[in-house]
Protein backbone atom coordinates (compact mmCIF):
# COMPACT_ATOMS: atom_id res chain seq x y z
CA UNK A 1 0.00 0.00 0.00
CA UNK A 2 0.75 3.10 -1.23
CA UNK A 3 2.09 6.14 1.72
CA UNK A 4 -0.96 8.53 0.20
CA UNK A 5 -3.47 5.41 1.04
CA UNK A 6 -1.66 4.80 4.13
CA UNK A 7 -2.35 7.74 5.44
CA UNK A 8 -5.90 8.03 4.15
CA UNK A 9 -6.81 4.90 6.38
CA UNK A 10 -5.98 6.44 9.36
CA UNK A 11 -8.67 8.17 11.28
CA UNK A 12 -7.15 9.00 15.22
CA UNK A 13 -9.73 10.27 17.62
CA UNK A 14 -10.41 10.53 21.32
CA UNK A 15 -13.85 9.60 23.37
CA UNK A 16 -14.44 11.93 25.82
CA UNK A 17 -16.81 12.25 28.76
CA UNK A 18 -17.38 13.39 32.49
CA UNK A 19 -16.82 9.90 34.53
CA UNK A 20 -19.40 6.86 34.48
CA UNK A 21 -20.74 8.26 31.32
CA UNK A 22 -19.63 5.04 29.79
CA UNK A 23 -16.33 5.58 28.13
CA UNK A 24 -15.27 2.63 28.94
CA UNK A 25 -18.13 0.60 27.82
CA UNK A 26 -18.28 2.22 24.27
CA UNK A 27 -14.18 1.86 23.63
CA UNK A 28 -14.41 -1.81 24.51
CA UNK A 29 -17.13 -2.04 22.47
CA UNK A 30 -15.42 -0.19 19.39
CA UNK A 31 -12.33 -2.57 19.84
CA UNK A 32 -15.29 -5.67 19.93
CA UNK A 33 -16.27 -4.44 16.45
CA UNK A 34 -12.73 -3.86 15.39
CA UNK A 35 -11.62 -7.20 16.53
CA UNK A 36 -8.94 -5.99 18.42
CA UNK A 37 -10.55 -7.77 21.35
CA UNK A 38 -12.67 -10.91 21.55
CA UNK A 39 -14.53 -10.42 24.71
CA UNK A 40 -16.26 -7.83 27.07
CA UNK A 41 -14.86 -7.02 29.94
CA UNK A 42 -10.98 -6.84 28.34
CA UNK A 43 -10.52 -2.85 28.14
CA UNK A 44 -9.32 -1.86 31.79
CA UNK A 45 -10.96 0.57 32.88
CA UNK A 46 -8.69 3.88 33.23
CA UNK A 47 -10.94 4.86 35.69
CA UNK A 48 -9.66 5.90 38.70
CA UNK A 49 -12.11 4.94 41.48
CA UNK A 50 -10.85 5.74 44.76
CA UNK A 51 -9.83 9.33 45.20
CA UNK A 52 -8.97 9.81 48.95
CA UNK A 53 -5.06 9.98 49.37
CA UNK A 54 -4.61 6.72 51.11
CA UNK A 55 -5.31 5.05 47.99
CA UNK A 56 -2.42 6.74 46.55
CA UNK A 57 -1.16 3.70 45.46
CA UNK A 58 -3.79 2.07 43.67
CA UNK A 59 -4.27 5.26 41.82
CA UNK A 60 -0.67 5.10 40.58
CA UNK A 61 -0.89 1.51 39.46
CA UNK A 62 -3.99 1.95 37.63
CA UNK A 63 -2.46 4.67 35.74
CA UNK A 64 0.51 1.98 35.32
CA UNK A 65 -2.21 0.12 33.85
CA UNK A 66 -3.46 2.53 31.84
CA UNK A 67 -0.11 2.90 29.80
CA UNK A 68 -1.31 -0.55 27.78
CA UNK A 69 -4.65 1.29 26.79
CA UNK A 70 -3.46 4.76 26.20
CA UNK A 71 -3.85 3.83 22.56
CA UNK A 72 -5.92 1.63 20.83
CA UNK A 73 -5.46 0.84 17.23
CA UNK A 74 -7.67 -1.53 15.58
CA UNK A 75 -9.12 -1.99 11.87
CA UNK A 76 -12.57 -1.95 10.62
CA UNK A 77 -14.38 -1.24 7.43
CA UNK A 78 -11.11 -0.69 5.96
CA UNK A 79 -9.41 1.69 7.97
CA UNK A 80 -7.25 1.97 10.53
CA UNK A 81 -8.54 3.64 13.93
CA UNK A 82 -6.59 4.81 16.59
CA UNK A 83 -8.23 5.96 20.10
CA UNK A 84 -6.33 7.35 22.15
CA UNK A 85 -7.62 6.70 25.90
CA UNK A 86 -7.96 9.79 27.89
CA UNK A 87 -8.28 9.55 32.25
CA UNK A 88 -11.69 9.87 33.39
CA UNK A 89 -10.41 11.58 36.79
CA UNK A 90 -11.24 15.20 36.49
CA UNK A 91 -7.56 15.74 38.59
CA UNK A 92 -6.28 14.87 35.68
CA UNK A 93 -7.97 16.49 33.37
CA UNK A 94 -4.27 18.67 31.87
CA UNK A 95 -3.98 15.17 30.59
CA UNK A 96 -6.90 15.10 28.57
CA UNK A 97 -6.46 18.55 27.08
CA UNK A 98 -2.84 17.59 25.66
CA UNK A 99 -4.31 13.99 24.47
CA UNK A 100 -6.46 16.13 22.40
CA UNK A 101 -3.73 18.12 20.60
CA UNK A 102 -3.02 14.19 19.00
CA UNK A 103 -6.14 13.71 18.05
CA UNK A 104 -8.17 14.55 14.44
CA UNK A 105 -11.95 14.26 15.67
CA UNK A 106 -13.45 13.24 18.96
CA UNK A 107 -16.48 11.54 20.17
CA UNK A 108 -18.08 12.76 23.39
CA UNK A 109 -20.44 10.38 25.55
CA UNK A 110 -23.11 11.89 27.25
CA UNK A 111 -25.85 9.80 29.93
CA UNK A 112 -28.85 10.13 28.80
CA UNK A 113 -30.38 10.68 32.52
CA UNK A 114 -27.81 12.92 33.46
CA UNK A 115 -27.08 15.20 30.33
CA UNK A 116 -24.36 17.52 29.78
CA UNK A 117 -21.90 17.52 33.09
CA UNK A 118 -19.03 19.47 34.19
CA UNK A 119 -16.40 17.29 32.40
CA UNK A 120 -18.04 17.36 29.22
CA UNK A 121 -18.57 21.26 29.25
CA UNK A 122 -14.59 21.48 29.74
CA UNK A 123 -13.48 18.79 27.71
CA UNK A 124 -15.53 20.06 24.65
CA UNK A 125 -14.66 23.47 25.54
CA UNK A 126 -10.98 22.72 24.56
CA UNK A 127 -12.24 20.74 21.40
CA UNK A 128 -14.01 23.97 20.18
CA UNK A 129 -10.84 25.49 20.53
CA UNK A 130 -9.32 23.52 18.10
CA UNK A 131 -12.15 23.17 15.96
CA UNK A 132 -11.96 18.87 16.65
CA UNK A 133 -15.10 17.77 14.56
CA UNK A 134 -17.52 15.90 17.35
CA UNK A 135 -19.85 13.24 17.05
CA UNK A 136 -22.06 13.02 20.08
CA UNK A 137 -23.27 9.86 21.43
CA UNK A 138 -26.23 9.70 23.98
CA UNK A 139 -25.69 6.51 25.85
CA UNK A 140 -28.05 4.23 28.47
CA UNK A 141 -31.00 4.25 26.67
CA UNK A 142 -32.12 1.35 28.19
CA UNK A 143 -32.70 3.73 31.32
CA UNK A 144 -35.14 6.51 31.96
CA UNK A 145 -33.93 9.81 31.40
CA UNK A 146 -34.39 13.56 29.36
CA UNK A 147 -36.32 13.83 26.57
CA UNK A 148 -34.11 13.67 23.45
CA UNK A 149 -35.14 17.27 22.36
CA UNK A 150 -34.04 18.78 25.57
CA UNK A 151 -31.19 16.62 25.87
CA UNK A 152 -30.32 18.06 22.12
CA UNK A 153 -31.36 21.89 23.13
CA UNK A 154 -28.91 20.68 26.40
CA UNK A 155 -26.32 20.03 24.21
CA UNK A 156 -26.14 23.31 21.74
CA UNK A 157 -26.47 25.63 24.72
CA UNK A 158 -24.22 23.99 27.27
CA UNK A 159 -21.60 22.58 25.13
CA UNK A 160 -22.20 25.56 22.26
CA UNK A 161 -22.45 22.83 19.30
CA UNK A 162 -24.56 23.11 16.91
CA UNK A 163 -26.04 19.47 16.33
CA UNK A 164 -28.37 17.18 13.87
CA UNK A 165 -29.44 13.67 15.09
CA UNK A 166 -28.56 10.85 12.76
CA UNK A 167 -30.24 8.06 14.88
CA UNK A 168 -33.67 9.01 17.33
CA UNK A 169 -34.37 6.67 19.78
CA UNK A 170 -37.68 4.70 19.77
CA UNK A 171 -38.89 5.53 23.58
CA UNK A 172 -36.14 4.93 26.29
CA UNK A 173 -36.40 2.87 29.45
CA UNK A 174 -38.41 0.05 29.73
CA UNK A 175 -40.15 1.46 26.72
CA UNK A 176 -37.00 1.73 24.73
CA UNK A 177 -37.59 -0.62 21.38
CA UNK A 178 -34.54 0.58 19.39
CA UNK A 179 -33.13 3.53 16.95
CA UNK A 180 -34.25 4.92 14.11
CA UNK A 181 -31.45 5.31 11.65
CA UNK A 182 -32.44 8.36 10.19
CA UNK A 183 -29.13 8.53 7.81
CA UNK A 184 -29.85 5.47 6.51
CA UNK A 185 -33.73 5.34 6.39
CA UNK A 186 -34.10 1.68 8.62
CA UNK A 187 -34.74 0.81 11.94
CA UNK A 188 -32.35 -1.51 14.39
CA UNK A 189 -34.70 -3.30 17.29
CA UNK A 190 -33.23 -3.56 20.51
CA UNK A 191 -33.83 -6.78 22.64
CA UNK A 192 -32.80 -6.45 25.80
CA UNK A 193 -32.02 -10.36 25.89
CA UNK A 194 -29.42 -10.22 23.52
CA UNK A 195 -26.83 -8.39 24.93
CA UNK A 196 -23.48 -8.20 22.68
CA UNK A 197 -25.32 -9.21 19.79
CA UNK A 198 -26.45 -6.74 17.14
CA UNK A 199 -30.46 -6.07 17.16
CA UNK A 200 -32.34 -6.67 13.85
CA UNK A 201 -31.95 -4.07 11.45
CA UNK A 202 -35.45 -3.70 9.37
CA UNK A 203 -35.14 -1.30 6.34
CA UNK A 204 -38.33 0.92 6.58
CA UNK A 205 -39.02 4.43 5.23
CA UNK A 206 -40.61 6.56 8.65
CA UNK A 207 -43.93 7.39 5.99
CA UNK A 208 -44.55 3.22 6.27
CA UNK A 209 -46.50 3.61 8.90
CA UNK A 210 -48.04 -0.16 8.73
CA UNK A 211 -44.63 -1.37 9.05
CA UNK A 212 -43.63 0.71 11.72
CA UNK A 213 -46.77 -0.15 13.40
CA UNK A 214 -45.89 -4.10 13.08
CA UNK A 215 -42.59 -3.45 14.65
CA UNK A 216 -42.83 -1.33 17.13
CA UNK A 217 -46.63 -0.67 17.75
CA UNK A 218 -49.25 2.26 16.85
CA UNK A 219 -48.25 4.59 19.44
CA UNK A 220 -44.81 4.08 19.06
CA UNK A 221 -45.17 4.64 15.42
CA UNK A 222 -47.60 7.87 16.06
CA UNK A 223 -44.92 9.24 18.43
CA UNK A 224 -41.60 8.26 15.96
CA UNK A 225 -43.55 9.94 12.96
CA UNK A 226 -44.14 13.13 15.21
CA UNK A 227 -40.47 13.24 16.49
CA UNK A 228 -38.77 13.08 13.05
CA UNK A 229 -40.97 15.47 11.11
CA UNK A 230 -40.03 17.99 14.24
CA UNK A 231 -36.52 16.82 13.34
CA UNK A 232 -36.30 17.60 9.70
CA UNK A 233 -38.29 20.67 10.72
CA UNK A 234 -35.67 21.99 13.53
CA UNK A 235 -32.66 20.61 12.47
CA UNK A 236 -30.45 21.22 9.06
CA UNK A 237 -29.62 18.56 6.77
CA UNK A 238 -26.35 16.69 7.83
CA UNK A 239 -23.31 17.94 5.71
CA UNK A 240 -20.52 16.45 5.55
CA UNK A 241 -18.05 19.66 5.18
CA UNK A 242 -20.11 21.22 8.27
CA UNK A 243 -18.72 18.67 10.68
CA UNK A 244 -15.66 18.40 9.16
CA UNK A 245 -15.04 22.04 9.74
CA UNK A 246 -15.87 21.24 13.24
CA UNK A 247 -19.36 23.43 12.68
CA UNK A 248 -22.28 20.72 13.57
CA UNK A 249 -22.21 17.38 15.28
CA UNK A 250 -23.85 14.47 14.23
CA UNK A 251 -25.81 13.06 17.47
CA UNK A 252 -26.36 9.19 17.79
CA UNK A 253 -28.61 7.32 20.43
CA UNK A 254 -27.47 4.10 21.83
CA UNK A 255 -26.69 1.97 24.94
CA UNK A 256 -23.03 1.00 24.78
CA UNK A 257 -23.52 -2.07 27.44
CA UNK A 258 -25.80 -3.32 25.65
CA UNK A 259 -23.58 -3.31 22.17
CA UNK A 260 -26.61 -1.10 20.90
CA UNK A 261 -26.63 1.89 18.80
CA UNK A 262 -22.85 2.01 18.65
CA UNK A 263 -22.46 0.56 15.34
CA UNK A 264 -24.66 2.54 13.34
CA UNK A 265 -22.11 5.47 14.60
CA UNK A 266 -18.54 3.15 14.03
CA UNK A 267 -19.96 3.07 10.18
CA UNK A 268 -20.79 6.61 10.24
CA UNK A 269 -17.22 7.42 11.88
CA UNK A 270 -15.74 5.29 9.34
CA UNK A 271 -17.31 7.03 6.88
CA UNK A 272 -17.08 10.64 7.66
CA UNK A 273 -14.18 11.09 10.62
CA UNK A 274 -11.45 13.21 9.20
CA UNK A 275 -8.27 11.41 8.19
CA UNK A 276 -4.70 13.39 9.74
CA UNK A 277 -5.03 16.93 9.76
CA UNK A 278 -1.99 19.25 8.92
CA UNK A 279 -0.41 20.74 11.98
CA UNK A 280 1.02 24.32 12.45
CA UNK A 281 4.31 25.14 13.85
CA UNK A 282 5.13 28.39 14.44
CA UNK A 283 7.69 28.06 11.26
CA UNK A 284 4.77 26.42 8.87
CA UNK A 285 2.10 24.30 8.42
CA UNK A 286 2.91 20.75 8.07
CA UNK A 287 0.33 18.29 5.83
CA UNK A 288 0.60 14.98 6.19
CA UNK A 289 1.33 14.25 2.97
CA UNK A 290 4.93 15.85 2.83
CA UNK A 291 7.75 12.69 2.70
CA UNK A 292 9.84 14.02 5.14
CA UNK A 293 8.90 12.67 9.09
CA UNK A 294 7.74 15.18 11.86
CA UNK A 295 6.24 14.71 15.03
CA UNK A 296 5.43 15.58 18.47
CA UNK A 297 5.35 14.79 21.93
CA UNK A 298 2.02 14.96 23.78
CA UNK A 299 2.22 12.95 26.59
CA UNK A 300 4.66 11.23 29.08
CA UNK A 301 4.39 8.44 30.99
CA UNK A 302 6.06 7.84 33.98
CA UNK A 303 7.15 3.94 34.53
CA UNK A 304 5.36 3.29 37.94
CA UNK A 305 8.37 1.34 39.01
CA UNK A 306 10.97 3.93 41.12
CA UNK A 307 13.96 1.89 40.43
CA UNK A 308 13.43 2.89 36.79
CA UNK A 309 13.15 6.21 36.55
CA UNK A 310 12.82 5.75 32.06
CA UNK A 311 9.13 7.19 30.76
CA UNK A 312 7.85 6.54 27.57
CA UNK A 313 6.98 9.55 25.21
CA UNK A 314 3.92 9.34 23.16
CA UNK A 315 4.72 10.80 19.50
CA UNK A 316 2.09 11.87 17.12
CA UNK A 317 3.19 10.90 13.41
CA UNK A 318 2.19 14.17 11.61
CA UNK A 319 3.95 13.80 8.85
CA UNK A 320 6.17 11.46 6.51
CA UNK A 321 6.94 7.80 7.97
CA UNK A 322 8.78 7.58 11.37
CA UNK A 323 11.50 4.32 10.77
CA UNK A 324 12.92 2.39 13.82
CA UNK A 325 16.97 2.85 14.21
CA UNK A 326 16.49 5.96 11.96
CA UNK A 327 18.51 8.97 13.38
CA UNK A 328 15.81 12.22 14.07
CA UNK A 329 17.06 15.86 15.15
CA UNK A 330 15.61 16.40 18.53
CA UNK A 331 15.19 19.99 18.18
CA UNK A 332 15.11 21.59 21.70
CA UNK A 333 18.27 19.84 22.49
CA UNK A 334 19.47 19.86 19.47
CA UNK A 335 20.70 16.36 19.15
CA UNK A 336 19.74 13.62 17.09
CA UNK A 337 18.75 10.29 18.69
CA UNK A 338 17.53 6.95 17.41
CA UNK A 339 14.69 4.41 18.92
CA UNK A 340 15.07 1.05 18.57
CA UNK A 341 12.31 -0.10 20.51
CA UNK A 342 9.33 2.40 19.41
CA UNK A 343 6.34 1.00 20.59
CA UNK A 344 2.87 0.22 18.55
CA UNK A 345 0.07 -0.09 20.22
CA UNK A 346 -2.02 -2.33 17.90
CA UNK A 347 -4.65 -4.56 19.39
CA UNK A 348 -4.43 -3.41 22.63
CA UNK A 349 -1.32 -5.20 22.93
CA UNK A 350 2.28 -3.26 22.59
CA UNK A 351 4.87 -4.27 20.59
CA UNK A 352 7.74 -3.00 18.88
CA UNK A 353 6.98 -1.30 15.01
CA UNK A 354 9.43 -0.98 12.42
CA UNK A 355 7.21 2.07 10.44
CA UNK A 356 4.50 4.08 11.50
CA UNK A 357 2.18 6.50 9.36
CA UNK A 358 1.23 10.26 10.03
CA UNK A 359 -1.89 9.74 12.40
CA UNK A 360 -0.11 7.33 14.43
CA UNK A 361 1.04 7.17 17.63
CA UNK A 362 4.52 5.61 18.75
CA UNK A 363 5.38 5.30 22.07
CA UNK A 364 9.28 5.87 23.23
CA UNK A 365 11.09 4.91 25.48
CA UNK A 366 13.08 7.67 27.12
CA UNK A 367 15.43 8.65 29.95
CA UNK A 368 14.69 12.34 30.48
CA UNK A 369 15.24 13.63 26.77
CA UNK A 370 11.28 14.60 26.27
CA UNK A 371 9.03 17.40 27.55
CA UNK A 372 5.67 17.53 26.36
CA UNK A 373 5.57 19.65 23.31
CA UNK A 374 8.79 18.45 21.47
CA UNK A 375 9.18 17.63 18.23
CA UNK A 376 11.26 15.28 15.93
CA UNK A 377 12.22 15.50 12.48
CA UNK A 378 14.28 14.68 9.67
CA UNK A 379 16.51 17.66 10.50
CA UNK A 380 14.18 20.89 10.11
CA UNK A 381 13.76 23.09 12.91
CA UNK A 382 10.60 22.95 14.09
CA UNK A 383 8.20 23.98 16.91
CA UNK A 384 4.60 22.73 17.47
CA UNK A 385 1.90 24.57 18.48
CA UNK A 386 -0.98 23.71 20.10
CA UNK A 387 -0.29 22.11 23.31
CA UNK A 388 -0.96 25.09 24.90
CA UNK A 389 -0.90 25.05 28.87
CA UNK A 390 -4.72 26.07 30.74
CA UNK A 391 -4.28 28.04 33.83
CA UNK A 392 -4.39 25.36 36.62
CA UNK A 393 -7.07 25.44 39.46
CA UNK A 394 -5.51 24.72 42.61
CA UNK A 395 -2.07 26.43 43.69
CA UNK A 396 0.40 26.27 46.48
CA UNK A 397 3.87 26.55 47.71
CA UNK A 398 5.98 24.14 47.15
CA UNK A 399 8.89 24.17 50.17
CA UNK A 400 12.10 22.30 50.30
CA UNK A 401 11.92 20.12 53.90
CA UNK A 402 14.92 18.99 53.83
CA UNK A 403 17.85 21.23 52.78
CA UNK A 404 20.14 18.99 52.13
CA UNK A 405 18.42 17.25 49.05
CA UNK A 406 17.99 20.78 47.31
CA UNK A 407 19.73 19.25 44.23
CA UNK A 408 17.22 16.36 44.37
CA UNK A 409 14.15 18.38 43.99
CA UNK A 410 14.55 20.67 42.39
CA UNK A 411 15.26 18.06 39.29
CA UNK A 412 12.49 16.13 40.64
CA UNK A 413 10.04 19.15 40.01
CA UNK A 414 11.83 19.99 36.69
CA UNK A 415 11.07 16.49 35.88
CA UNK A 416 7.74 16.30 36.52
CA UNK A 417 6.54 19.43 35.29
CA UNK A 418 8.34 18.04 31.74
CA UNK A 419 5.80 15.35 32.37
CA UNK A 420 3.32 17.49 32.67
CA UNK A 421 2.26 16.23 36.48
CA UNK A 422 1.42 20.11 37.50
CA UNK A 423 2.71 23.46 36.41
CA UNK A 424 5.55 25.37 38.17
CA UNK A 425 5.14 29.30 38.38
CA UNK A 426 8.04 31.17 39.87
CA UNK A 427 6.74 34.75 41.91
CA UNK A 428 7.76 37.63 39.68
CA UNK A 429 9.45 40.10 42.67
CA UNK A 430 10.79 36.87 45.29
CA UNK A 431 11.41 33.67 43.59
CA UNK A 432 9.45 31.37 45.49
CA UNK A 433 8.06 28.68 43.39
CA UNK A 434 4.57 27.95 43.04
CA UNK A 435 2.70 24.40 41.69
CA UNK A 436 -0.42 25.06 40.48
CA UNK A 437 -2.94 21.59 39.69
CA UNK A 438 -5.90 20.57 37.92
CA UNK A 439 -6.95 18.96 41.17
CA UNK A 440 -5.81 18.18 44.74
CA UNK A 441 -4.93 14.74 43.77
CA UNK A 442 -1.67 16.13 42.31
CA UNK A 443 -0.22 17.64 44.84
CA UNK A 444 0.03 14.35 46.66
CA UNK A 445 1.61 12.74 43.68
CA UNK A 446 4.33 15.09 43.25
CA UNK A 447 5.08 14.42 47.13
CA UNK A 448 4.91 11.19 46.72
CA UNK A 449 7.44 10.81 43.43
CA UNK A 450 9.77 13.53 45.11
CA UNK A 451 10.24 11.25 48.09
CA UNK A 452 10.43 8.24 46.06
CA UNK A 453 12.50 8.87 43.13
CA UNK A 454 14.25 11.28 44.13
CA UNK A 455 14.81 11.07 47.32
CA UNK A 456 13.55 14.52 48.34
CA UNK A 457 11.07 15.97 50.73
CA UNK A 458 8.42 18.60 50.23
CA UNK A 459 6.01 20.45 52.19
CA UNK A 460 3.15 22.73 50.56
CA UNK A 461 1.57 26.16 52.31
CA UNK A 462 -1.49 27.36 50.79
CA UNK A 463 -2.04 29.84 48.39
CA UNK A 464 -4.98 32.21 47.28
CA UNK A 465 -5.18 32.33 43.92
CA UNK A 466 -8.45 32.05 41.52
CA UNK A 467 -6.75 31.82 38.31
CA UNK A 468 -3.55 32.34 36.15
CA UNK A 469 -3.53 34.75 32.95
CA UNK A 470 -1.52 34.67 30.44
CA UNK A 471 0.05 38.39 29.62
CA UNK A 472 1.41 40.19 27.14
CA UNK A 473 1.09 43.69 25.76
CA UNK A 474 1.95 45.72 22.48
CA UNK A 475 2.33 48.46 24.39
CA UNK A 476 6.11 48.59 26.15
CA UNK A 477 5.42 51.35 28.63
CA UNK A 478 2.09 49.52 29.89
CA UNK A 479 3.57 46.36 30.87
CA UNK A 480 6.28 47.86 32.62
CA UNK A 481 3.89 49.79 34.92
CA UNK A 482 1.75 47.02 34.93
CA UNK A 483 4.51 44.95 36.26
CA UNK A 484 5.68 47.68 38.36
CA UNK A 485 2.12 47.79 40.08
CA UNK A 486 1.13 44.73 40.08
CA UNK A 487 4.51 43.10 40.57
CA UNK A 488 3.33 40.75 43.77
CA UNK A 489 0.75 39.34 41.42
CA UNK A 490 2.94 37.93 38.97
CA UNK A 491 5.17 34.91 38.29
CA UNK A 492 6.92 33.44 35.22
CA UNK A 493 5.89 29.55 34.17
CA UNK A 494 8.78 26.93 33.59
CA UNK A 495 9.08 28.67 29.86
CA UNK A 496 9.43 31.91 31.31
CA UNK A 497 6.42 33.60 30.10
CA UNK A 498 4.73 36.15 31.86
CA UNK A 499 1.72 35.22 34.43
CA UNK A 500 -0.83 37.42 36.40
CA UNK A 501 -2.76 34.98 39.41
CA UNK A 502 -5.48 36.28 39.53
CA UNK A 503 -7.09 36.22 43.29
CA UNK A 504 -10.59 36.17 42.66
CA UNK A 505 -12.87 36.34 39.43
CA UNK A 506 -13.74 39.98 40.70
CA UNK A 507 -9.69 40.83 40.85
CA UNK A 508 -9.56 40.23 37.00
CA UNK A 509 -12.70 41.89 35.62
CA UNK A 510 -11.34 45.57 37.71
CA UNK A 511 -7.82 44.44 37.18
CA UNK A 512 -8.54 44.45 32.71
CA UNK A 513 -11.02 47.55 33.32
CA UNK A 514 -8.17 49.49 34.95
CA UNK A 515 -5.21 48.26 32.45
CA UNK A 516 -6.99 48.13 28.98
CA UNK A 517 -3.55 48.45 27.39
CA UNK A 518 -2.69 44.59 29.01
CA UNK A 519 -4.13 41.45 27.02
CA UNK A 520 -5.11 38.51 29.51
CA UNK A 521 -4.86 35.13 27.97
CA UNK A 522 -6.63 31.80 29.11
CA UNK A 523 -3.74 29.74 27.97
CA UNK A 524 -0.35 29.83 27.50
CA UNK A 525 -0.42 29.79 23.48
CA UNK A 526 -1.40 33.02 22.08
P1 LIG B 1 -16.59 5.80 32.09
O1 LIG B 1 -15.49 5.05 31.42
O2 LIG B 1 -17.17 6.89 31.24
O3 LIG B 1 -16.29 6.29 33.46
O4 LIG B 1 -17.84 4.80 32.28
P2 LIG B 1 -17.93 3.22 32.18
O5 LIG B 1 -17.84 2.75 30.78
O6 LIG B 1 -17.02 2.61 33.18
O7 LIG B 1 -19.46 3.05 32.62
C1 LIG B 1 -19.93 3.50 33.88
C2 LIG B 1 -21.07 2.61 34.33
O8 LIG B 1 -22.17 2.75 33.41
C3 LIG B 1 -20.72 1.13 34.35
O9 LIG B 1 -21.43 0.56 35.41
C4 LIG B 1 -21.28 0.64 33.03
O10 LIG B 1 -21.57 -0.74 33.03
C5 LIG B 1 -22.52 1.46 32.92
N1 LIG B 1 -23.02 1.60 31.54
C6 LIG B 1 -22.31 1.87 30.42
N2 LIG B 1 -23.11 1.91 29.35
C7 LIG B 1 -24.37 1.68 29.80
C8 LIG B 1 -25.65 1.58 29.16
O11 LIG B 1 -25.80 1.72 27.95
N3 LIG B 1 -26.72 1.33 29.98
C9 LIG B 1 -26.60 1.16 31.32
N4 LIG B 1 -27.71 0.90 32.01
N5 LIG B 1 -25.41 1.22 31.94
C10 LIG B 1 -24.32 1.48 31.20
P3 LIG B 1 -20.76 0.27 36.81
O12 LIG B 1 -21.82 -0.34 37.64
O13 LIG B 1 -20.07 1.48 37.32
O14 LIG B 1 -19.64 -0.72 36.47
P4 LIG B 1 -19.75 -2.24 36.03
O15 LIG B 1 -19.60 -2.96 37.29
O16 LIG B 1 -21.09 -2.44 35.37
O17 LIG B 1 -18.61 -2.39 35.09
Amino acid sequence: MGFIEEINKRKTFAIVSHPDAGKTTLTEKLLLFGGAIQVAGAVKSNKIKKTTTSDFMEIEKQRGISVATSVMAFDYGGKRINILDTPGHKDFAEDTYRTLSAVDSAIVVIDVAKGVEEQTEKLVKVCRMRQIPIIVFINKLDREGLDGFDLLDEVETKLGLSVTPLTWPVGMGQRFQGVYNIYESNLNLFDAHGKQSIGEVVEINESETDKLNEHIGEAATVELQEELHTISEIYDKFELSDYISGNISPVFFGSAVNNFGVKEMLDCFVEFAPNPLPRETEQRIIEPTENKFTGFVFKIHANIDPKHRDRIAFLRIVSGIFKRNTNYYHKRIDKKLKFSNPTSFMASKKSIVEEAYPGDIVGLYDTGNFKIGDSLTEGEKLDFIGIPNFSPEQFRYVLNANPMKRKQMDKGIIQLMDEGVAQLFTTYDTERKIIGTVGALQFEVIQYRLEHEYGASVTYEPLRIHKAFWIHSEEEKALEEFKKRRRRDLAYDKDGKLVFLAESAWTVKTIKDNHPDIVFHEKSEF
